[in-house]
């Protein structure tokens, strides 16, 4: 072969296009990104500061450590290789039994580590005792593939608000959430926020979040969870008080039932196909109710799979939130609070295909009548009820 010498440019280039030398370089390069939303490194509330305050300096020793047993290594390799005058019946130097080599790399190691478990230990308890602070608890439940937060606002031990995606929480407020799984073992993060907490069958497992200001920050189910793991996405939405106090008292209340046009064939519709699993409180109870009758007398006022779909328009991002449910309007690919429920902004065309063939949106395996189904089936739907149920779920304000 004619290819370049050892030396040159071309071939520098060429060998780092190889498979072995790609691969590294790509994960490499894909640590670069600048304006990464879930970037753990850039804490933006009080417990993940916590947590970056111990990071930095662990990573710094870290480094340091590296730093001097690679050079060391590679040194060493260097200047003890073998060379050809070499005498191969010749051993070198022995060092078994050299008393303040071997007590210096076990006691250098040690002291070390000491100094890494003092302040993580430290920092593992400052973390715990944030819960002491919460001014609310939400009841978070992964599903396969979304996440459902229910709040009892009221105290009554009754959830009196039901949402999906969207954990709508105050900023400046230390908020404890109460982590359930109601299938497999998903896991709740929000990188921004705090590090992450998986949902275990059978268990609570407890997670505090805080924001500094108000935003919304995003997240994603780090705990493979089956055909959709990563597809299932979850935002926090920090408001300010007010902001918040006024959220919660629209999510109370029920949604209205629409008089006319689309949506309201819209609203038949949605009581007559997505009753067996979706509600609205004010527009399918009955109907929700008595299906759940029919399906082994569960009658109760939440559906338990399904999203709740209440006040589904007031939600940023729909489908585990993988799909924005408002135009992002300033290019960041996150739907935030102002940009929800501004006029002509729904993203109805996304919602139409969703309703058109839910599983070619997302990988689900939504059988109708099978006990393992899981996820939203094609329910098979004309494009005149698309058009219905898509006016109808924009009502749900
Ligand atoms: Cu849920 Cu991965």
């Amino acid at each position: 072969m004619s290819d370049a010498g050892p030396s040159g440019r071309h071939s520098l280039v060429r060998r780092l296009l190889t498979p072995r030398w790609a691969l590294p370089l790509l994960l490499f390069l894909g640590a670069c990104a600048s304006d990464a939303p879930q970037d753990t490194l850039e804490p933006k509330g009080p417990i993940a500061r916590t947590i970056d305050n111990l990071v930095n300096p662990v990573f710094l020793v870290a480094g340091v450590v590296f730093v001097l047993v690679e050079g060391g290594m590679l040194v060493l390799l260097r200047k003890f290789r073998r060379r050809q005058d070499d005498d191969d019946s010749e051993l070198p130097p022995q060092v078994h039994g050299n008393l303040r080599l071997e007590w210096g790399w076990t006691v250098v190691p040690f002291l070390i580590l000491v100094g890494v478990a003092v302040p993580t230990v430290m920092t593992v308890f400052a973390i715990d005792a944030k819960a002491d602070d919460a001014t609310m608890t939400v009841q978070v439940t992964g599903q396969q593939w979304w996440w459902e937060f229910r709040y009892d606002t009221n105290n009554d031990n009754k959830p009196d608000i039901i949402t999906a995606n969207d954990l709508v929480v105050p900023a400046g407020e230390t908020i404890r959430l109460e982590i359930r799984s109601n299938d497999v073992i998903h896991s709740f993060w929000i990188p921004a926020l705090n590090g992450k907490k998986d949902a275990v069958p059978g268990r609570v497992q407890e997670l505090t979040v805080e924001a500094d200001d108000p935003g919304t920050f995003v997240g994603q189910c780090t705990e493979f969870c089956g055909l959709s793991h990563a597809y299932m996405r979850q935002r926090l939405v920090a408001l300010s008080r007010s902001d918040f106090d006024s959220w919660a008292a629209n999510q109370r209340e029920a949604a209205k039932m629409p008089t006319s046009g689309d949506a309201a064939a819209g609203a038949e519709l949605f009581k007559g196909v997505c009753s067996t699993c979706h509600l609205a409180r004010g527009i399918n109870d009955d109907d929700f109710a008595a299906k759940m009758d029919e399906q082994g007398g569960r009658a109760l006022l939440e559906s338990g799979v399904a999203p709740d779909l209440t006040h589904f328009a007031t939600r940023g991002a729909f489908a585990g939130a993988i799909f924005n449910l408002w135009t992002d309007t300033n290019g960041d690919d996150i739907v935030e609070w102002n940009e929800i429920g501004q006029p002509g902004a729904f993203n109805t065309n996304q919602l139409k295909a969703w309703l058109r063939d839910p599983p070619a949106e997302k990988p689900m395996h939504a059988v109708l009548e099978s006990p393992h189904s899981r996820g939203m089936p094609n329910y098979n739907l004309t494009e005149e009820q698309i058009d219905q149920l898509a006016a109808f779920f924009e009502t749900l304000d």
